[in-house]
């Protein structure tokens, strides 16, 4: 008789159904909800599928023995105690480049709805209040000549780079690796220290992943160098920026408006947020096309098996788990 099938967790349905990359004679894949029963359920499992919402943390691969592989659905990984995942020889794999379009688009569909006031002018005509034209209303930012600051270089806000073309921004970018003149070159974007990206961009959109010194990077100094009129975009993390510093800025007039995709504890929205001026506010949305979240969960599905094959993913973020020989070091 055939060894049973290696158990694989998964937090939460997806949008393509995994089973057809870990289907029976590879997998057992068993849906789990909660923190209790996925703590219960861990003990046993070789693989887990997660969401960017579950807390991976120490304490919680402390009670996974056997897991050998963990296929976190997002891009971002800071909900994964990595660190600790590799002391224990646990691949963890995550789901770059198939939501780098989408999350793009999210990008610009925050900045030009912000930048041209579109949920006060939608609610100004669902709520009846619109009278008619007028030469004066509802007036917004341009964009064409304006400069468009990223904070962090990588998939996303390269692509972002590439879409502010057709808008004639002028793109800056901070990182704290510079990318190749090549690159620079081809995507017309110019290295700015920190502090001269905020004070000279009209648009600041954040593409950093959340990590000890990305924690915050936005706060009331930060906010304070940035031009009165300008707008903030943050698809990235919400912890990010500093949350309070942001509304008050917001309530002071000193933005021109801030559009959220992402928030420091997510569902939860900061109620000075909700209350604050020119602000546009999304649940974390950046990913949400049919492709993309297809693609994750293809993704995440295909790294699992490849670990539980003895294979390498692609999509590794710990490679150093790997032995020299390409299987996990314990
Ligand atoms: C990610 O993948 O990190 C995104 O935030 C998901 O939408």
């Amino acid at each position: 008789m055939n060894p049973p099938a290696p158990r694989v967790l998964l937090t939460s349905p997806l949008a393509a159904d995994v089973r057809t990359w870990l289907p029976p004679e590879v997998a057992e894949v068993v849906p789990v909800s909660g923190r209790a029963e996925l703590e219960r359920e861990i003990a046993t499992a070789e693989g887990l599928i997660c969401l960017l919402s579950d807390t991976i943390d120490a304490a919680l691969l402390a009670r996974a023995p056997r897991l050998r592989v963990i296929g976190n659905h997002a891009v971002g990984f800071d909900n994964v105690a990595v660190a600790e995942a590799t002391r224990r020889g646990i691949v963890v794999c995550n789901t770059p480049d198939v939501l780098t379009s989408a999350t793009a688009d999210l990008t610009f569909a925050l900045l030009l709805a912000a930048a041209r006031r579109l949920p006060e002018a939608e609610a100004l005509v669902r709520e009846g209040g619109w009278t008619g034209w007028s030469p004066t209303q509802l007036l917004g930012a341009d964009l064409g000549g304006r400069t468009l600051g990223l904070i962090g270089f990588g998939r996303i806000a390269q692509v972002v780079a590439r879409r502010a073309r057709g808008f004639d921004l002028h793109v800056t970018y901070h990182s704290r690796t510079r990318a190749s003149a090549e690159l620079e070159n081809y995507l017309d974007a110019t290295w700015k220290p920190m502090n001269e990206l905020l004070s000279e961009s009209d648009f600041v959109s954040l593409h950093c992943p959340l990590t000890p010194e990305t924690r915050g990077l936005i706060g009331a100094a930060e906010l304070a160098r940035m031009k009165r009129d300008a707008f903030l975009i943050n698809t990235a993390r919400g912890a990010c920026v500093d949350e309070d510093a942001l509304a008050a800025a917001l309530e002071a007039g000193h933005l021109g408006g801030a559009a959220l995709d992402v928030y420091s504890d997510e569902p939860c929205v900061p109620a000075r947020l909700l209350r604050a001026p020119r602000t546009l506010l999304l649940p974390h949305v950046g990913s949400a096309t049919r492709g993309a979240r297809a693609r994750m969960a293809e993704l995440c599905a295909r790294g699992v098996a490849a670990v539980l094959a003895g294979a390498r993913p692609r999509n590794v973020v710990n490679p150093e788990v790997f032995a020299s020989g390409g299987t996990p070091a314990s």
